[in-house]
């Protein structure tokens, strides 16, 4: 039990570490915060919590309670070609298309691997130039490879990893770049000397990673970290991390903080599902072809693109009763039985001309009340290829996916549909309620937080855009 006392210090110490380090301890993680400390403690050598907060919130941090606190409060969790889709499209796609420019500019090509823990990341990185090497000839890369946490960047300087850093990555790759050394397998120098490791705080510096060289990026992979951050603080982060692209450089974070992305000049795109940012001037070839549904492009923070509102028919489940427990159950069609006139009519409409978002709603409506499903979920794909940047029918058709069970693909939907607004309210409420459905706890609580963090920004009486009409503080209420 946190006394009163307690409470208030640990909520002044939460408020100097997001300041310092970017990480976020609202009011639900006090508990978590105050555990934390504990370990801060033994780890600083204090006698308890209570001295090691007081000594904290009193003094100027020096590196060694930095890397304590980061230690604690962050997970270092990290292994060779994680999130494998990411790499496949890097291949194949991003990494030939940045050294084509590179190489046109005869320079070589400049990468930053930020908040790289233990070295795993930057190292794929290198691995797989080293293997594009052997079918593409270009000038010897820079990779670069920043982290807070010291002890992270002294075991990656190392470059000896266990079975556990290898989770996912074929054998074929451990054989060609490691050797076997005590049950763990050491990297090839040659790879090793491919990375140049540095301290950096993401939170707080705003100054260029190497000062010296001052040299702009092709590619900047920052993922898995603003998770911990609050929204504004990985905002900032992410606008300083922009400033330091190349033209046409690319940034990629996770998809979950896609919606803290704030900058005006990063245009946003899903290539074969991954999401990546891009400082666009002029346009740059990718590699391959890509479909007008598959590579959808937006500028980030996107209010400056007109909508298409769809009237009040348009709305999905217009008429049902409001949802009383909003919390548990965010959005699901209905299955009605006399919708089949309104979608023929519907159809008729359409003859030789292309449907507006909000006609295409209406059918998608009807669809779905009369029970015919797959023909929903047909039309929802020409509807997304008609209009492709229209969020909303990423989240209908989530939706319709939803109630058929298919989560996995319900959340790529979801994802594409935050990744368009970031500020979907709704959709993020239901990845919340997917990810909780499936088990998935700690990802509903961080699409959760982010349900929070935008209605609290908003006015409450506001109408929630696909939220049967619900407010602002109605929905905040729910959740709370
Ligand atoms: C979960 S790991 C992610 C590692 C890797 N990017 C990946 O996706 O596998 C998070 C990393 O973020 C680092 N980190 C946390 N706060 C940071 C900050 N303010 N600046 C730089 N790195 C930070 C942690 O030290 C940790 O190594």
């Amino acid at each position: 039990m946190i006394t009163a006392d307690t409470c208030t210090l640990l909520k002044k110490l939460a408020e100097k570490i997001q300041q310092q380090l970017g990480l976020s301890f609202n009011e639900g993680r006090i508990a978590e915060l105050e555990k934390a400390m504990q370990r801060v403690a033994e780890k600083l050598g204090m006698a308890d919590a209570q001295s090691c907060v007081n000594k904290l919130l009193a003094s100027n941090w020096q590196k060694e309670e930095i890397d304590a606190l980061v230690h604690e409060l962050t997970i270092g969790e990290t292994y060779f070609f994680r999130d494998k889709k990411l790499w496949d499209v890097l291949e194949q796609r991003l990494l030939p298309a940045l050294l084509g420019q590179a190489e046109n500019e005869r320079r070589g090509l400049n990468l930053w691997s930020a908040a790289c823990c233990t070295g795993e990341e930057p190292y794929s990185l290198a691995m797989l130039l080293k293997r594009m090497s052997a079918r593409h000839k270009f000038s010897k890369p820079n990779i670069l490879a920043t982290d807070l946490n010291q002890r992270f960047l002294d075991h990656a300087a190392q470059a000896i990893y266990s079975n556990w850093s290898f989770r996912t990555t074929s054998t074929a790759f451990q054989r060609e770049f490691f050797q076997p050394m005590n049950a763990k397998h050491r990297l090839s120098s040659e790879i090793r000397s491919m990375v140049e490791f540095r301290h950096y705080n993401l939170a707080s510096s705003s100054e260029h990673p190497c000062p010296t060289r001052k040299q702009k990026f092709d590619l900047i992979i920052c993922r898995n970290v603003f998770v911990y951050f609050s929204q504004e603080k990985a905002s900032a982060a992410i606008l300083n991390l922009s400033r330091m692209l190349h033209e046409n450089g690319v940034l990629i974070i996770s998809p979950h903080d896609m919606w803290c992305c704030p900058s005006q000049q990063l245009e946003s795109e899903v290539i074969c599902d991954v999401y990546v940012l891009r400082l666009r001037k002029t346009k740059l070839e990718l590699c391959g072809a890509t479909s007008r549904v598959e590579t959808v492009t937006k500028r980030c923070a996107g209010s400056n693109q007109e909508k298409e509102i769809p009237d009040a028919g348009g709305q999905i489940n217009k008429g049902e009763p409001k949802r009383q427990d909003a919390k548990s159950e965010p959005r699901v069609l209905p299955k009605k039985n006399s919708y089949v006139d309104t979608a023929q009519s519907q159809q008729e409409k359409f003859q030789g001309r292309t449907p507006s978002v909000a006609e295409l709603k209406i059918l998608l409506e009807a669809l779905c009340n009369a029970g015919t499903t797959a023909e929903a979920l047909q039309w929802n794909d020409k509807a997304i290829e008609m209009h492709p940047l229209d969020e909303s029918l990423y989240y209908t058709k989530a939706n319709i996916l939803h109630e058929l069970g298919q989560h996995e693909q319900a959340i790529k939907h979801l994802l594409q549909a935050v990744f368009l607004n970031q500020n979907f309210v709704m959709a993020h409420f239901s990845l919340y309620h997917v990810h909780r459905v499936t088990g998935n706890t700690a990802q509903a609580q961080i699409f959760l937080r982010n349900v929070r963090g935008l209605l609290e920004k908003s006015n409450k009486d506001e109408i929630l855009p696909e939220g049967d009409g619900m407010t602002v503080g109605q929905l905040l209420q729910a959740i709370n």
